[in-house]
């Protein structure tokens, strides 16, 4: 795992856009995260789009995970959200950006589209993750098979806690998710996580410092030969090594 940390989630964003353009610029697939932590990731995108002409139009994206039981047009949907946070706002084909269904007749049969589909695209070259508090990656709850496949999964109560300050109520969060599995993330060719704030520290101490263990799904990525963890100084404030981290990324500065 490279490990940097930065003062500010801005900044992070900022590194973590720079880290993707080269793979835009080849029309990668990439593989994109919702929820709070990739927005000024997607800003810093949006901006080079904008003032320096980046352009998304040879690129096709994945998205990690989708809410089940809600309309795919619910303004909460990742469908949605993916579309307000960036995709809307650069050139890449609207067509070309691919997610799991909200309301599957059949989730296990979506969940087998699903994969074919991103092995026909030839993989993802560089996937975009978050954190849960619980160490959740995508929606893998803690005790997910660390060789899972995409899946309908029922959501923790904490993530369901976590998850309500974007709903008007705690009852309207969807019980249930649609999700890649383990496995299938840790097939990404490269794997960019991102943690900000202090709620996120005790996860990414386990995910980083602490035992592999389905407890903590984040850990897996310590299985994956190449990861860059950004992490702001909250984040960061957890782990026991931080002065080695931070020793090795000036060496490489
Ligand atoms: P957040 O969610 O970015 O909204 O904190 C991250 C996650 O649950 O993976």
């Amino acid at each position: 795992m490279e490990i940097f940390i930065r003062r500010t989630a801005n900044e992070i964003g900022d590194f973590a856009a720079n880290m993707i353009e080269p793979f835009v610029k080849q029309g990668a697939t990439l593989g994109l995260a919702t929820g709070s932590t990739p927005s000024p990731t997607y800003q810093a995108l949006i901006r080079k789009h904008r003032e320096e002409g980046l352009s998304f139009a040879d690129c096709d994206a994945f998205l990690l995970d989708e809410y089940y039981g809600i309309d795919q047009h619910h303004e909460q949907s990742y469908w949605s959200t993916i579309r307000r946070e960036l995709t809307a706002s650069i050139d890449i084909d609207d067509a070309a950006v691919h997610s799991l269904s909200s309301s599957a007749a059949d989730p296990e049969q979506e969940a087998a589209t699903y994969e074919s589909m991103m092995k026909d695209a030839g993989g993802v070259d560089i996937q975009l993750l978050g954190i849960g508090a619980n160490g959740h990656i995508a929606f893998n709850e803690p005790t997910s098979s660390l060789s899972s496949r995409t899946r309908l999964i029922d959501l923790r109560p904490r993530t369901i806690a976590d998850n309500a300050r974007f709903f008007d109520s705690e009852d309207e969060v969807p019980r249930q998710a649609m999700t890649q599995g383990i496995g299938t993330i840790l097939e990404a060719k490269k794997i960019l996580l991102i943690a900000t704030g202090a709620a996120k520290a005790e996860a990414v101490q386990a995910m980083i410092e602490g035992p592999l263990s389905s407890f903590c799904p984040a850990s897996s990525l310590q299985m994956h030969n190449d990861v860059c963890i950004l992490l702001d100084e909250a984040a960061a404030s957890g782990l026991g090594d931080v002065e080695f981290y931070k020793e090795i990324d000036a060496y490489w500065r």
